[in-house]
């Protein structure tokens, strides 16, 4: 079987973030080899034309390098006011600036938990827009939107609602044949 390494972004830079806790929830429900690993991006600075021309944060160069070596991303990102959030636009026009891509023809997945009854679609939708202009491959379907979410993560912020655990399942099976379709020669 072949091993891919996914690589999870958080559009929430919060300890207890519940899409956090849905990329861990992924992780357990991924099918056997693939393997997931949270991305740290929190010292990226806000974007600034100014400190780009001064050399490439390191910070970018970091996230930029764990996405080129990893096999396809897993992006779990709460709604901000009906679209996507700052911490996680800033991260995507940071690496945009980059000479080699590192989000093109990489195959991507969404996920988003949200307080709201909507699930952060609104924000999924934003997000699809913004990677199909970095040429990024994002899995159309299944989407996983864990709406109302709160009881369905317990306190320890395991995510232990049946039908979400089974979305999420579902997606990532279906994750794992688009990234080895995606990454077929
Ligand atoms: C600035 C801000 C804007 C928000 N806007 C929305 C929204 O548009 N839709 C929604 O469902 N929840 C919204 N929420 C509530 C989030 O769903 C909630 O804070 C959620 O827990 C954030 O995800 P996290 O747990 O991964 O940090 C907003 C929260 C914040 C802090």
């Amino acid at each position: 079987m072949t091993h891919r390494n996914i690589l999870g972004i958080c559009g929430s830079l919060r300890s207890q973030s519940y899409n956090r806790s849905a990329l861990l929830a992924a992780s357990e429900l991924m099918p056997q080899g693939m393997q997931l690993r949270i991305a740290d991006y929190r010292q990226i600075p806000l974007y600034d034309q100014d400190l780009e021309r001064a050399g490439m944060p390191s910070a970018v160069q970091q996230l930029a390098q764990d996405i080129r070596s990893a096999d396809a991303l897993l992006i779990a990102s709460p709604e901000y006011n009906f679209s996507i959030s700052g911490v996680l636009k800033n991260a995507i026009d940071w690496l945009s600036r980059l000479q080699e891509q590192p989000l093109k023809n990489k195959p991507v997945a969404l996920m988003s938990a949200t307080l709201g009854p909507v699930g952060g679609a609104r924000h999924q939708y934003e997000v699809r827009k913004i990677l199909g202009c970095l040429e990024a491959l994002v899995m159309p379907r299944p989407e996983v939107f864990i709406n109302l979410c709160q009881p369905k993560f317990d306190a320890d912020g395991r995510l232990v609602d049946a039908a979400a655990r089974k979305a999420v399942a579902d997606q990532m099976q279906a994750f794992g044949s688009w990234t080895e379709r995606m990454l077929a020669p």
